[in-house]
């Protein structure tokens, strides 16, 4: 949420890297608090700043005795705020505080039988035994002045620890994991009894101080939307048209890497929804210009993502007192391309076409109000915004487009190809997932895909077509369920359903003689190729 205000009622994750951090972050919001992620070592003045209800503080990969082992402000608990750590959290918190953490001889990984001891506020109404969750080899072995021990696991001597009185709370286990059977409860203890929050933030009331926030922001200015269609820059549009109406134009380049029919489908869907400026540029030639023999992925997503901002850029000059750029960037956008905002310690997977720097004579003030959420979550904000359910459940569909599902160089005639094939996977593949909402009346019921598209690869295959030998290329079809994006299985399609994908790509599309299906699930592999 760069330039949009935090709801009264926040609770900051501090993030030192864990691989549960955004999933912390995610159950808060679940159970009706709005929580955001910080770089751990933000300055205590930087995050009272921001008026949290409360904090928590994520777990990492680290030790705290590394020689760069992330580390917290030590005024971040003197803020007055409650506390809770996990895992690396809960021995940063007793190291910081005076306590000890030592080096267990063996770790401690998956589900562990936990005792209670004693009175804890944290685990009131949880069991005396339990099974929770645990991803650790240090481990606190003196608690800080103050702190009593509230459980204990075989291996590990402090499972948990309080200190009621200064609010601080800490587990050594994940209370953030389904597998911790009663880490739900304890979240809502500390949420409800001891921060005293009311679970009142939902998607629909948020709509409202995130249209104000966008107003005080924007003032008289004039905003141009980088528009690309899809759900996330079309709630960006929904939003921003509530707020400042006339002072938005929305841009939307045509790279020329996009699907079949698409840009005229934008530019209807969008129009009709809406009444603000809309302008299409046709950037198709600089495109293929630029993209001419370009074969590595992070060079291509560079390329497109700075044009990207040239074309912004060249409008806004035009349309004149533009101040500010909105787009839809997302949390997992963030996430993938390094953690740019989260400051956590993520490493950069693939860099998303927005978060590219801008080039040199270009610069915008950003506005980028979901950059905080999760795929879901805007799906049920664009719902909350009135947007019809055609743009809300549009399959996810990156900004470089076509560029990076050609692997190797981009060409017309590949181009072609790849369109022709997309479009079979797509029409064959809508009709399966409209096959299954009617069965379920689920959207994204178990099985149904939740982003499917063709992939051409650079090499060719012998086949026989009509006793006919063709040396052709072969197409991949990706298929994933999902929720948000970040992990995906591959979808476990009907056999019939894959015959008549494979059978039509083969019989329609010129240049084609092979289809192959990809199973591989993220990890370890991505949803898209490149
Ligand atoms: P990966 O391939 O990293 O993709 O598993 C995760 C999701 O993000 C989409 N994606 C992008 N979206 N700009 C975008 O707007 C990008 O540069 C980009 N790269 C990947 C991808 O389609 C999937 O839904």
């Amino acid at each position: 949420m760069s330039e949009t205000a935090l709801p009264e009622e926040n609770v900051i994750v501090l993030d030192f890297g864990a691989q549960y951090g955004q999933l912390i972050a995610r159950r808060v919001r679940d159970l009706g608090v709005f929580s955001s992620i910080v770089a751990c070592d933000a300055p205590a003045e930087e995050i009272a700043a921001m008026k949290p209800s409360a904090l928590i503080l994520s777990g990492g990969p680290a030790s705290v005795y590394a020689e760069d082992a992330p580390s917290v402000d030590p005024k971040v608990f003197e803020l007055g705020v409650p506390v809770l750590g996990f895992c690396y959290g809960q021995q940063i918190m007793a190291t910081t505080l005076g306590g000890e953490v030592g080096h267990t001889e063996k770790g401690e990984y998956g589900a562990a039988p936990l005792s209670r001891r004693g009175e804890s506020r944290l685990l009131t109404g949880t069991p005396e035994e339990q099974t929770v969750w645990m991803s650790h080899r240090d481990a606190v072995s003196r608690v800080p002045e103050g702190f009593v021990v509230t459980s204990v696991t075989d291996t590990c001597p402090v499972a948990s620890m309080e200190c009621a009185e200064k609010m601080l709370f800490a587990t050594q286990f994940h209370p953030e994991v389904r597998h911790t059977e009663h880490g739900s409860d304890m979240l809502k203890n500390f949420l409800f009894d001891i921060c005293g929050l009311s679970a009142t933030w939902s998607m629909e009331n948020l709509v409202d101080s995130m249209v104000a926030s966008i107003c005080k922001t924007v003032g008289d200015d004039r905003v141009i939307l980088a528009l690309s269609g899809g759900v996330d820059s079309s709630v960006v549009g929904a939003l921003l048209s509530r707020a400042i109406g006339k002072q938005l134009t929305c841009v939307f380049i045509n790279h020329g890497l996009l699907r079949k029919n698409e840009p005229e489908e934008v530019e209807r869907v969008f129009t009709e929804q809406f009444d603000v400026d809309f302008v299409h540029v046709h950037a198709e030639e600089r495109y293929a210009e630029l993209l001419d023999g370009v074969v590595e992925p992070e060079q291509k997503r560079r390329i497109i993502g700075t044009q990207f901002w040239k074309e912004f850029f060249t409008v806004a000059q035009k349309t004149g007192g533009v101040k500010y750029l909105a787009q839809g960037t997302i949390y997992p956008d963030i996430i993938e391309s390094g953690a740019r905002k989260t400051g956590g310690k993520a490493s950069t997977i693939k860099s998303h076409h927005n978060l590219i720097p801008f080039p040199e004579g270009v610069h915008f003030d950003l506005i980028e109000p979901l950059d905080h959420f999760f795929k879901d979550e805007i799906r049920a904000l664009g719902t909350a915004l009135g947007l019809p359910d055609r743009i809300v459940h549009r399959q996810p569909f990156p900004g470089p487009g076509l560029a990076i599902r050609i692997i190797g160089a981009v060409s017309p005639e590949k181009l072609e190809i790849l369109k022709n094939a997309d479009a079979i996977v797509r029409e064959e593949l809508d009709a399966y997932n409209a096959r299954l909402f009617e069965e379920t009346g689920e959207r994204n019921s178990e099985h149904s895909c939740w982003q499917y598209f063709a992939v051409l690869p650079d090499i060719k295959s012998v086949g026989v077509m009509g006793d006919e030998r063709t040396y052709a290329r072969p197409v991949i079809l990706r298929a994933v369920e999902s929720s948000d994006a970040m992990t995906a299985d591959w979808a476990k399609l009907p056999y019939d359903v894959l015959a008549r994908v494979s059978g039509r790509i083969v019989a329609e599309v010129p240049g084609v003689n092979r289809v192959a299906y990809d199973i591989t699930s993220k990890p370890p592999a991505t949803i898209e190729w490149e």
